[in-house]
């Protein structure tokens, strides 16, 4: 939790899964807000906070289940203005005094509704100001029981031809209520129902980034003192910002390690080094580390074992560089916020590892660091947007993700320097023509796969027999589910001409237009 700095709100999460989705709908509109899960919650924690008002999320639950999620009942006796959203609000009404039913019941009353629905307007509410368009809006619902008694207090401002109860509200103790969920993309409007919550519960939308970079760098020099700081930059977004950042709070305190495992892009380690060493002015190692990856990668074929073999060897060379540096006692890493939220497991038991993803996460307890976080409170796209207020270049703050394991993962079967290069150079090739036509910010990620076959070709008059590579597009929201980017067949033709053409080695080139599932984004 951060001082009390700025106003807060309070998110309590009942597992919706959605509830992220308020957070960003509260940070978009300048709100600072966390999220607890609400066996977490206790009136301790309110007051600790101190938040100006409180939201209870959707949940899967039904509050008619003995035992089923409730919110601290001392909540509701502070003057804190709540908003209660489908299981929210639920949790509202049987703990206000109304009544929740399940399933359909007949007379019209309520029924379970997954979808689209329509609300009209009842009367006038504050938080409703501005928005009802021509007498209803679309909204989106889901949600098994209903509400059939409204809790004392309470009356009705909108309603549904399945939720009666759409919008409820108590105007005299700021208490609202809503049966759906605005904080969804189907319900179009629903982020000015945020934005008339906050403003009536007093909020002044003091969460900005000029604002946050002045406290954290604050917040830094505290932690930190005069003690030395080590970063593992590896040229992403996420230790990108979080090295410029730490570098603004204490300078030279802090010596940042590149490792390069020789599995990285064109000309990417002279990149990365060059715009921190040579721009930014920060301390930067480049441990040059090739051999030593690609000397135990050797005849390795198997993508767990590449993955196994690249993190054990980063974290020992890490350990290495981070030793020749004396007096070093904190580790800057580049969580942020998506990562630190408790979710709220219903489902129980542990899920299926698809890929063993490496990072540094070993790294602290091994070396006996304490840690630096400074991004611990930021989603990803704020993350961007401080990297631009801290002057980081936006081509860099909006380049594609790139996986830890590098190309190793993107070379099926056994890895060899001169598939590396060839990978290299038509991957080259590909992102340059995707930048030519102004395509890579439509684009999540996009690369080439070396593929363990070679192909007959005719170039001229002569007979080639060469590499077949696969270029991946993919558009995705935040890299769990995925589809194929629709290039148009001229944009793929001229691209295969290119590679071709200007890549010795390969002599065919494929497009791959699998989804997420059933197929992941790397090719291992
Ligand atoms: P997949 O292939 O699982 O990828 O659909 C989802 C996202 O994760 C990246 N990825 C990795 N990142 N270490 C990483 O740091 C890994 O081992 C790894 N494997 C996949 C991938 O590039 C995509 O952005």
């Amino acid at each position: 939790m951060t001082d009390q700095i700025h106003d807060r709100l309070l998110i309590i999460d009942f597992g919706s899964q959605v509830t992220q989705l308020i957070a960003r709908r509260l940070r978009e509109l300048d709100v600072y807000c966390e999220i607890h899960p609400y066996q977490n919650v206790d009136a301790s924690l309110i007051q600790d906070m101190a938040p100006k008002a409180v939201i209870l999320s959707g949940g899967p639950d039904s509050v008619t289940r003995e035992g089923s999620p409730r919110a601290p009942d001392a909540l509701f006796d502070m003057g804190i203005p709540v908003l209660g959203i489908c299981y929210g609000q639920q949790v509202m009404m049987q703990q206000l005094g109304g009544l929740v039913e399940g399933g359909k019941i007949s007379g019209g009353g309520g029924t379970a509704e997954f979808g689209r629905a329509f609300v009209t307007p009842e009367g006038q509410l504050n938080l409703l100001d501005g928005w009802f368009g021509d007498g209803k809006e679309q909204v989106w619902m889901s949600h098994g029981d209903h509400v059939s008694k409204l809790a004392p207090g309470f009356e009705v401002y909108g309603t549904s031809p399945n939720a009666p109860y759409a919008i409820t509200a108590d105007t005299s103790r700021n208490f609202y209520a809503v049966q759906f969920h605005p904080e969804v993309h189907h319900t179009p409007k629903g982020a000015k129902l945020y934005e008339n919550f906050v403003r009536l519960a007093g909020f002044t939308g003091d969460w900005t980034m000029g604002a946050y970079r002045e406290e954290a760098v604050q917040r830094i020099r505290e932690q930190v003192g005069d003690k030395k700081v080590i970063c593992a930059l590896s040229g992403g977004v996420d230790s990108s910002v979080a090295a410029a950042l730490i570098h603004e709070a204490v300078g030279d305190q802090l010596t940042c390690v590149f490792v390069d495992h020789g599995l990285l892009r064109k000309n990417e380690a002279e990149e990365v080094v060059g715009m921190f060493r040579d721009h930014m002015n920060l301390q930067v190692i480049h441990a040059d580390e090739t051999e030593l990856f690609l000397g135990e990668l050797e005849g390795q074929s198997d993508p767990e074992t590449k993955r196994k073999i690249i993190g054990r060897l980063f974290i020992d060379v890490f350990q290495k560089y981070a030793d020749q540096i004396e007096g070093a006692e904190f580790l800057a890493q580049g969580t942020l916020y998506p990562d630190v939220i408790e979710s709220v497991s219903f489902s129980g038991g542990p899920s299926v590892t698809i890929k063993s993803h490496h990072n540094v996460g070993g790294l602290p307890e091994k070396m006996g660091l304490k840690l630096v976080e400074p991004l611990r409170e930021l989603f990803k796209d704020e993350v961007r947007a401080l990297g631009r207020e801290l002057g980081l270049p936006d081509h860099f703050i909006g380049r594609h993700p790139f996986p830890g394991p590098g190309l190793a993962i993107r070379c099926p079967g056994e890895i060899t320097r001169a598939k590396l290069d060839i990978l290299r150079e038509a991957d080259a090739v590909y992102i340059d023509q995707i930048r030519k036509h102004g395509l890579y910010d439509e684009i999540w990620q996009a690369f080439c796969a070396i593929l363990p076959v070679r192909t007959v070709g005719v170039m001229g008059d002569g007979r080639t027999y060469d590499y077949a590579c696969a270029l991946r597009a993919v558009t995705s929201v935040d890299g769990m589910t995925a589809d194929y980017y629709p290039f148009s067949h001229d944009f793929l033709g001229e691209t295969a001409t290119r590679i071709i053409n200007e890549v010795p080695g390969i002599n065919r080139v494929t497009y791959d237009i699998t989804s997420k599932p059933p197929g992941t984004i790397e090719w291992e």
